[in-house]
């Protein structure tokens, strides 16, 4: 069963998770996206915020947290939006990954920040030259688990 969705309609976007350590967070990362141009300053200046949204248990509601059996990604791997900015170039969401399934080797194909907020995880990633697609059989650039409030 989906979540019950809640938009809420901002000048900035739509909160499909109506918190105000969400908005707040929103509204961090929208001052720091108008204030720093460059992707590698717009990331540590976002690093702290996140960190903090990650740590704070309180805010994403549990039908935010729960597989979907019908995901188009299978494993009940479940994809819960969360915000999006009205241009559609800012999108916060939560992936929930059922204990034993796993996503497909992916590209991100975006520039962000990936952070667990409940649950361990094993991630692997790889290398993969600018010209190509993914290259499944490269090998890992390295393996990591991951604790909540880790990214
Ligand atoms: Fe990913």
């Amino acid at each position: 069963m989906l979540p019950a969705v809640h938009s809420v309609a901002m000048s900035s976007g739509e909160f499909f998770v109506d918190h105000p350590i969400l908005r707040h967070f929103v509204a961090t990362t929208e001052t720091i996206l108008k204030e720093q141009l460059e992707v590698t300053d717009r990331l540590w200046h976002l690093r702290r915020p996140y960190a903090e949204l990650l740590n704070d248990q309180t805010w994403l509601p549990d039908e935010f947290r729960q597989p979907n059996p019908n995901s188009a990604m299978g494993g009940g791997i479940a994809s819960w939006l969360l915000y999006r900015s009205e241009a559609k170039d800012l999108s916060l969401f939560s992936l929930v990954v059922p204990v034993g399934s796993a996503t497909p080797v992916h590209n991100h194909l975006a520039w962000g920040l990936v952070g667990l907020y409940q649950g361990e995880q094993e991630e692997e990633e790889f290398d993969v030259p600018e010209d190509q697609h993914i290259i499944i059989q490269s090998p890992a650039k390295f393996r990591s688990n991951s604790v909540p409030g880790g990214f």
